[in-house]
């Protein structure tokens, strides 16, 4: 039985943010995104001080607006209206979950819709909808399209199963698979036989937070599985598929970590650089 080939997000990614910072060095402007924290949420933490990590890195400014636990959602809305004003700032991101006492579409649907590099305003989800090359598309979702196109020239007629409906991941996925004409199933929580679904799928996608649940048995030959999970069990991190023995049945996997994780941040650049590339009417390509 032969082992599914790794596919390494990191290199991929690394590969992403060179080219980036290639064109911005070419260019006299730097391109600047603000991210807008709430509270205190450690894994929050961690990921937007990697954000900003990896957007320096490859020469954009980047600042991180630290707003209270207790900050109201007034106040944020007021400061992601400020960024949108603000002629310097060419990207916002607000990161998520937001503090339970504020609704998170009532500041996204706030976002100018041409900062907006996450592609959480129901402007650009509709884009996407659309199929429109115009939508900033989520940056997870982009990432792993882009990990699949590695492999495959054409996605067109494939299955695939996406397991989790978040607005995230799960449901910009779905659209941008539909997109490539593949035959999409969203499965949840209250999805029955989610393994018959997924013995059928040439792409599985694991994006519903549920450590190692899906297994090997579930996996057709030859099966591409994208593993977006970040879990934390006994202080160590593993992925929503129980890769040690999916690695056995499919013909590629992404691991955790090193997989998605890496694209998730190499396309928020992408996608910050198209936005600061469009206001300043720079024709690539
Ligand atoms: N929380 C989890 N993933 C993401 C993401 O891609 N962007 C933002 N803003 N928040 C998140």
């Amino acid at each position: 039985m032969s082992e599914a080939q790794i596919v390494d997000g990191k290199a991929a990614a690394l590969a992403l943010r060179k080219q980036i910072a290639e064109k911005i060095a070419a260019f006299p402007l730097k391109p600047n995104l603000a991210v807008i924290l709430v509270g205190n949420d450690e894994a929050s933490l961690i990921y937007d001080r990697n954000k900003q990590k990896a957007a320096q890195a490859v020469g954009m400014d980047c600042h991180i607006y630290h707003l209270a636990e207790d900050a109201s959602e007034r106040e944020v809305i007021e400061l992601v209206s400020q960024l949108n004003q603000d002629g310097r700032v060419n990207g916002i991101l607000v990161q998520l979950p937001l503090p339970a006492h504020i609704n998170p579409l009532n500041v996204l649907m706030n976002i100018a819709p041409e900062k907006d590099v996450d592609g959480f305003n129901p402007y650009n989800i509709g884009l996407l909808q659309a199929n429109s090359p115009l939508a900033f598309v989520p940056a997870t979702p982009k990432g792993i399209l882009y990990l699949l196109k590695q492999v495959y020239a054409d996605l067109s007629g494939k299955r695939a199963i996406i397991i989790g409906r978040s607005n995230i991941v799960g449901k910009p996925m779905a659209a941008l698979l539909l997109n490539k004409n593949c035959t999409v199933t969203i499965a949840h929580s209250k999805t029955k036989e989610i393994e018959q679904i997924v013995r059928e799928a040439d792409i599985v996608i694991a994006a519903c937070g549920k450590p190692k649940i899906v297994k090997a048995e579930w996996i057709k030959d030859g099966a591409f599985v994208v593993d977006v999970g970040i879990n934390r069990v006994d202080g160590k991190i593993c992925g929503d598929v129980d890769f040690d023995n999916v690695r056995l049945k499919a013909s590629y996997i992404t691991p955790v970590p090193g997989g998605v994780g890496p694209m998730t941040v190499a396309m928020l650049l992408v996608n910050t650089f198209e936005a600061f590339a469009r206001q300043n009417h720079l024709h690539l390509d």
